[in-house]
This record gives C-alpha cells, sequence and structure tokens, in this order.
C-alpha cells in the first residue's frame, strides 16, 4: 500500500496484519519536498536533472538520521521513475519510459529498497574487495527491464576497507553512461580524498529544532495521538538535530501509552528531572533566597538524578533564557513551545545576558570539579548559594581576574 500525504510521506503500517513499523520507517520521506531543512540540495539535484547535468557519482555525508538515505532514494527514483513524483524534472535525451503503473511499481520498490536496478549496499557489512568486485562488477551492464540508469547506493561507505575502495574508485573513474553512483556517509574525512575527488559532494545540515517540532507534530497529527506542544518540543531539542533520533525517541514515549504525551511523562521515562522544578530552582536563586534554593536543589537531588546531570539541566536552563535576555523571546534560536517561551521570558526579565553567561560559567566549572571531588555534593550547595547570593558578591569583573564568580541577577 503506498499512499502520498501531505509532504510525500510513505505510510507502510501492513494493514492485514497490523504489525508495527517504526515512526522513522514509516513516515519516510519519498518526495524531493518530503526531505525537510534539506531543501538547497534538493533543489541543485532537481536542477541538475532537467539541465542534463547529472553527476556520475554523488557523495552525501552529514549526521546520521538526517535525511541522506532518503534523499539518495527520492534521487534514485526521480532518474528511473520520474512519473511518480509531482514536478519532477525528467532528464533530457533519448528514453521512453514504461507506463505510469510499471514506474509506481519500480518507485515502490526503490523506496523500499529491493529495486533491481537500485542497488543499495551497505558499507558496514560489505567490505571486502571480493564483496566490493561482485557488487559493481555488473556494472556494465545495461540496466533490466525498463529502467534508464542503474544506481549504486553505497550506505555508510567510510566502512569500506581501503582495498575494496580502490576496486570501486576503478568503475567509478570511466563508469558506463547509464550507471550512477550515490555514497552515504556520516564520517567524510574517512572517505579517500581519491574517491571525494570524483564525487559531486552535499553536506546535509543538521536539522533545526523547529522543523523537527513541526515535522513531529505533524506525524502525531496523522497518527492522531494527542501530546503537549511541550513534550513535543522536548523530543524534538533531544534529537539534536537527527530526525530519526527524535522520531525513535517519539516511539519510545508513544509506547508508553499515555495520553495526551506529556512532558512530565517524557521525563520520567528519560529519568530527566521535572522541568518545573529546574525553573523552580532558578526562580528561588532570583529572588537572593538562599533556603529555598538550597531546597530546590535537594529536591532535585533526590529526585535521583546525577550531580552532573543536574548541572546539565540546569545549563540548558539557563542558555534559554541567555538566548531570550539576548534575542529576545521570539527568536527562532530560542527553542521552546509557546507557552514555555512566555514563561521563560518573564524568567529571564529577573536576570541580564552577562549575568546569565556568568551563571553557565560557573555551573560548568563546578560540575567539573565535582567530576574530581570528595564531597562533590558540598560543591553543589555552595555553587548554588554563590548563585543565590550573587547580588552581594563580588562584581564581574572580580570574577574575571579569577575572584568569585557570581550569579546573574539584575542590579535595580
Ligand atoms: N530531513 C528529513 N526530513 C524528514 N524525515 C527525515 C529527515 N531525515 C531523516 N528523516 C527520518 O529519519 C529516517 C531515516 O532517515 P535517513 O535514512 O534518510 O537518514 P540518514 O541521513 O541516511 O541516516 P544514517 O546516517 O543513519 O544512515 C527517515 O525514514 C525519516 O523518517
Ligand atoms: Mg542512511
Amino acid at each position: 500500500m503506498l499512499s502520498e500525504a501531505k509532504h510525500g510521506i510513505e505510510f507502510l503500517l501492513n494493514s492485514t496484519t497490523m504489525s508495527y513499523t517504526v515512526l522513522a520507517r514509516r513516515y519516510r520521506s519519498t518526495a524531493f519536498e518530503g526531505v525537510i531543512g534539506q531543501e538547497p540540495i534538493a533543489q541543485t539535484l532537481k536542477n541538475a536533472i532537467k539541465s542534463g547535468r547529472i553527476a556520475h557519482a554523488y557523495l552525501f555525508t552529514g549526521t546520521r538520521g538526517v535525511g541522506k538515505t532518503s534523499m539518495a532514494r527520492i534521487f534514485a527514483r526521480a532518474l528511473n521513475a520520474p512519473a511518480t513524483i509531482p514536478d519532477c524534472p525528467i532528464p533530457p535525451g533519448e528514453f521512453d519510459y514504461p507506463e505510469q503503473d510499471v514506474q509506481d511499481r519500480m518507485a515502490k520498490a526503490i523506496m523500499s529498497g529491493d529495486d533491481l536496478n537500485v542497488i543499495e549496499i551497505d558499507g558496514a557489512s560489505n567490505r571486502s574487495v571480493e564483496d566490493a568486485r561482485q557488487l559493481i562488477g555488473n556494472a556494465s551492464l545495461a540496466p533490466t527491464g525498463n529502467a534508464r540508469y542503474k544506481i549504486y547506493i553505497i550506505d555508510e561507505v567510510h566502512m569500506l576497507t581501503k582495498e575494496a575502495f580502490n576496486t570501486l574508485l576503478k568503475t567509478m573513474e570511466e563508469p558506463p553512461e547509464h550507471v550512477k553512483f550515490i555514497l552515504c556517509t556520516t564520517e567524510a574525512h574517512k572517505v579517500l580524498a581519491t574517491i571525494q575527488s570524483r564525487c559531486q559532494r552535499f553536506d546535509f545540515r543538521n536539522l533545526p529544532t523547529s522543523r523537527i517540532a513541526e515535522h513531529l507534530t505533524n506525524v502525531l497529527s496523522q497518527e492522531k495521538i494527542e501530546a503537549e506542544t511541550d513534550a513535543i518540543w522536548q523530543v524534538a531539542r533531544l534529537g539534536n538535530g537527527s530526525m530519526r533520533d527524535a522520531l525513535s525517541l517519539m516511539d519510545r514515549l508513544i509506547a508508553t501509552g499515555a495520553t495526551p504525551l506529556t512532558a512530565k511523562i517524557l521525563e520520567e521515562m528519560l529519568g530527566l528531572p521535572p522541568t518545573e522544578q529546574v525553573i523552580g530552582l532558578i526562580d528561588a536563586m532570583a529572588a537572593g533566597d538562599i533556603g529555598n534554593t538550597l531546597t530546590q536543589t535537594a529536591k532535585l537531588i533526590d529526585g535521583g538524578i546525577a550531580i552532573e546531570q543536574f548541572f546539565d539541566v540546569l545549563i540548558e536552563r539557563l542558555r534559554s533564557l541567555m538566548l531570550v535576555a539576548a534575542c529576545g523571546k521570539d527568536s527562532e534560536l530560542v527553542e521552546l513551545a509557546d507557552d514555555a517561551r512566555e514563561h521563560a521570558a518573564k524568567q529571564a526579565a529577573c536576570f541580564d545576558a552577562a549575568g546569565l553567561v556568568h551563571m553557565i560559567a560557573l555551573c560548568e566549572n563546578v560540575q567539573r570539579t565535582c567530576k574530581l571531588s570528595s564531597n562533590p555534593r558540598a560543591l553543589l550547595d555552595a555553587a548554588m548559594v554563590r548563585l543565590a547570593l550573587a547580588e552581594k558578591m563580588a562584581d564581574v569583573s572580580a570574577v574575571l581576574q579569577g575572584g568569585n564568580l557570581p550569579g546573574g541577577q539584575k542590579k535595580n
């Protein structure tokens, strides 16, 4: 079953057995526009097809889960089954493309990695020379059936041995007109320079949190699953620029069976401290209330988080506040849902950007010292008191000279 959803999203749930396919596979992009955040690459590839300047080898590089394999398959599909992609350019030159239904079948096989003329090779499991020889040995033979090109997609290409690379190099040097290579890798620096220089290279971007959040919202609404925007944004942030990581995390969250999905459930699932407690701690610091600061600190630590993680979450929150203080609450740099943004703006108003910079520096510093200390808890408490006492501590210049680091409350 293949149905084209809003952004060229493929729906692969096997409706007869209702076996579960993970979101990342079910929502693999099937059209150029569906590969979120990689629009310039999609546009360049489309232009190349239109003008007939299709290179014989491409190198797609970028972090894991940002759309390399998806784009490689879509490109292959555009070359061999253009009628299955709306507004898809057709390479110039004489060629009789097969009927729509044949192209549809081809497209489906290409997208699931089963097409005979779009050969997907996993560099990690086919590393040897023999493997390389076998796989590209028949490259000179014309494509089978009604296909126009024979396309080799070599995933994790950096895993090939040097000998295998060299075998590949020979074929890549002067491949027959009908052969195209698409090499994908997360580690471009491990790909031999001689290979790189034969390829047209595309660097896939890490995806902005806002685009990931948007996609997750879209996926959840198609799945008819309710979720708090806060939870969606937190999952998006935790994806760290990788759409696949975010979708996998969302799968885990959905598996909890909760409705609606909330940030609290996510935090429980990952053993993260509740955001409202972190916010409460910073409120106590902003008020200069030492007692409450220590109580809030104890609450978080008693909740079971390690001191290192405590600093991680505190630093992350302080960073959000710093961004709000420096760039305004509506800035794209602030990776928060709308409600959380408003709240962060109120909290950030108690500080100034420079002060927050110092708070972050202090946390980072003490986090490191704690790893070496036999009494990290004392250091942690002392650091929190220092942050709460910032008003009464040395000023910024003293800190820069190596004195006490103050917290960053705004002076009235
Ligand atoms: N840019 C993107 N837009 C939409 N979905 C994406 C994007 N990138 C990744 N995904 C999702 O993540 C899944 C995996 O993507 P893909 O295989 O293209 O990543 P990759 O860059 O090849 O990763 P890896 O380096 O781990 O092989 C896709 O099925 C899709 O659901
Ligand atoms: Mg891949």
